[in-house]
């Protein structure tokens, strides 16, 4: 399983690329596609393992989801009220999206069900879902009194609610959303700050009625959801390693095509372009209602900066490759409101400080971010995924730029978001 990998330094990188489907958005395609009526096809669906985790739970309720030629599914749903009693727990892996959007749905069916997950998954915070689901009335049971799973869920009757949430979570709040269409009236959910609003977009294309407003979202009652073709565009996040690549690497250029830029997500986009990288949209146009662009990257010389409040949540899965672009930006990085990073699918701060320091970077964790110092260039040596898909692959990325060869342990987990991470890095690098 562990798989180690080799990454030695880069003489330059050139060429244009297209990356995996969006996570997010995938997920959310096999979720309403089922709960829709009829067909629903979706066009760039990514297979990875934390995708496959959901497609196998609708599976294991009774949904046909066939894959056809090219890798699109083709979804046969059977409506808000059509998902039978799945026979046996339902295995999440290491996928949060998974288990918390589930909880929130499964709250609101006439059955029984366990969700579970991988050693990681299982470590990770529930209570966030658990505490708005029990004010709608769901009845959750977990480890360590609801914290951790595995999670049982006996659905049922659920109550509208309005939930201020304490953190901006896409997670948390997609999980009140998706109980919500089960409830007696409307669902509300307030953030600090907006986080990736995909569930919001995809239930209004499936025919929802959703009002977002300043400060939240209220979803109705008991849509009536039809089925729909999808176009998942890139994930912004996988083509954040190939943003800093390019930008790091001396004379670099590339062409990423057709990557997901909604601006509840493309916080990477604006923290590098601060940072002095030069990035181009190229273009802009919509997708089954999510904005979409080509991004052309240059390599570019990089300054520290601040960075913290609302731009967190929109970049809040690129924090380990940003820290990978601050290690080489001249001066000081300086990144607050982070605090989430700590419940990630590792606790992302310590991962890269112990990584970066590992190859001469100079890195110093805070309670709530990281403050990294620019260096004149990182040594080669022996790093740790953490089991962190994210972790794996942003070393690979500094090591892109460091004096010598980088060892990363354990680097099968980069199968949750990017199987082909490593054999697209070796068409575009010399
Ligand atoms: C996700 C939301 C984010 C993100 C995760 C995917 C989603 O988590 O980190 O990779 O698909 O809703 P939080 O909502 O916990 O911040």
């Amino acid at each position: 399983m562990s798989q180690t990998r080799t990454v030695g330094p880069a003489r330059s990188l050139r060429g244009e690329i297209t990356v995996p489907g969006d996570k997010s958005i995938s997920h959310r395609s096999i979720m309403l596609g089922s709960l829709a009526r009829g067909t629903t096809l979706v066009h760039g669906f990514l297979h990875g393992e934390d995708n496959h985790a959901t497609l196998n739970a609708f599976r294991s309720m009774g949904i046909a989801i066939e894959e056809l030629a090219g890798g699109d599914l083709r979804i046969e749903g059977k409506g808000l009220h059509g998902l039978s009693e799945p026979g046996d727990v339902i295995d999440c892996g290491n996928s949060g999206t998974t288990i918390r959007l589930m909880t929130g749905l499964l709250s609101g069916q006439n059955f029984f069900s366990v969700l579970t997950g991988d050693r990681y998954l299982r470590k990770r915070p529930m209570k966030r879902v658990l505490n708005p689901l029990a004010a709608m009335g769901a009845r959750i049971w977990g480890r360590g009194g609801g914290e951790l799973a595995p999670l049982a869920i006996s659905g049922g009757a659920l109550k509208g609610t309005e939930y201020v949430s304490p953190i901006s979570s896409a997670q948390v709040k997609s999980a009140v959303l998706l109980a919500g269409l089960y409830a007696d009236g409307d669902t509300t959910v307030r953030e600090p700050h907006l986080s990736r609003d995909h569930s919001e977009r995809m239930l209004r294309y499936f025919g929802a009625d959703v009002r977002p407003f300043e400060g939240g979202v209220t979803v109705a009652a008991q849509p009536k959801l039809e089925g729909r073709e999808v176009f998942v565009p890139g994930d912004i996040s996988s083509a954040a390693f190939y943003m800093v690549a390019a930008l790091i690497v001396p004379g670099a250029e590339l062409l990423i095509r057709n990557v997901g830029v909604n601006p509840t997500r493309s916080g990477i986009i604006d923290i590098l372009q601060q940072m002095g990288g030069s990035l181009e949209l190229l273009n802009q146009r919509e997708l089954s209602g999510e904005p979409v662009a080509d991004i052309l990257v240059r390599s570019s010389a990089l300054k520290g900066i601040e960075i913290g409040g609302a731009v967190v949540p929109r970049a809040i899965d690129e924090f380990p490759v940003v820290s990978v672009a601050a290690s080489f930006a001249e001066g000081t990085t300086t990144i607050r409101d982070a605090r989430e990073l700590r419940v990630k699918e590792t606790d992302r701060i310590a991962a890269m400080v112990s990584e970066l320091s590992a190859l001469g970077g100079k890195v110093e964790a805070r309670d709530d971010g990281m403050v990294i110092q620019g260096v004149e260039g990182l040594a080669g040596g022996k790093v740790k995924s953490h089991g962190d898909h994210r972790i794996a692959m942003s070393m690979a990325i500094a090591a892109l730029r460091a004096k010598g060869e980088v060892c990363i342990d354990d680097t099968a987990c980069t199968a949750t978001s990017f199987p082909d991470f490593w054999s697209l890095l070796d068409q575009v690098r010399s």
